[in-house]
């Protein structure tokens, strides 16, 4: 049988990155952070001077990406040939291009392949925004999370500010509320909870009370 998939789906910053890592420590499982694909698609793009609307030039590329993820320890290295772009790919101006290619279906579906082989044994948890909708389907258990765009960008503030970045925070919340609307908003699929996704609002959540309410519904589901 195929290895089992919790989806865990949601707008940026609400904490789908932690808690999803959180999840797949607990359960010994994969993770992938498909948002990475598409930021270290875009980050590649605009190095190879391609229009962000190239459709043919984005989804060639794409399928050539030499992209690697690294399990080392505790954390995922992520690699485009040989040269790490873990902070690089976390700006939020790849965030803006990384959503702006995001909506054109070729791309979309030349990471399809690249993104459905991580469903490995033991299991994978799979982060991102269609991932319960269009990557894995069938996934045993699907989570939504949701958080208002205030909380989102005080994170996300957080987050810029440990690893050495600054910005303000009008900046990331209008840069957060435009990079929504874009995602949710595009034809091709958008970002939506499915029909039998859990949702959660972690708004006034803690990272530990929500990973317990995650772990609850593991434990129903499976
Ligand atoms: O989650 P993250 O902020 O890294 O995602 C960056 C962008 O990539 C999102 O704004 C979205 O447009 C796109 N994305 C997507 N589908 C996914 C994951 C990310 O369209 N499964």
């Amino acid at each position: 049988a195929a290895a089992p998939v919790i989806t865990l789906d949601g707008p940026g910053g609400v904490g789908k990155g932690t808690l999803g890592r959180h999840l797949a420590r607990r359960l010994g499982w994969h993770l992938l952070d498909s948002g990475a694909i598409y930021r270290a698609t875009a980050l590649a793009a605009v190095r190879a001077g391609l229009a962000l609307d190239d459709v043919d030039g984005l989804a060639s590329l794409a399928r050539e990406l030499p992209l690697r993820f690294v399990e080392a320890g505790d954390e995922t290295e992520i690699w485009l040939g040989d040269e790490r772009i873990d902070t690089a790919i976390r700006t939020p101006e790849v965030g803006q291009w990384a959503s702006r290619i995001a909506a054109l279906a070729p791309l979309r579906s030349a990471l399809l392949q690249r993104q459905r082989d991580f469903q490995q044994a033991p299991g994978l948890v799979a982060d991102g925004r269609d991932m319960g909708t269009v990557v894995f389907p069938d996934a045993r258990l699907k989570i939504f999370l949701t958080a208002s765009v205030e909380v989102r960008a005080a994170r996300r503030l957080k987050q810029l500010m440990e690893q050495g970045s600054s910005a303000s925070l009008a900046t990331i919340a209008a840069e957060i509320a435009e990079r929504d609307r874009r995602d949710r908003e595009r034809s091709v699929a958008p970002l939506v909870a499915a029909p039998d996704a859990r949702i959660l609002d972690t708004s006034a959540l803690s990272v530990a009370e929500s990973s317990r309410v995650l772990e609850g519904w593991v434990v129903d589901a499976f």
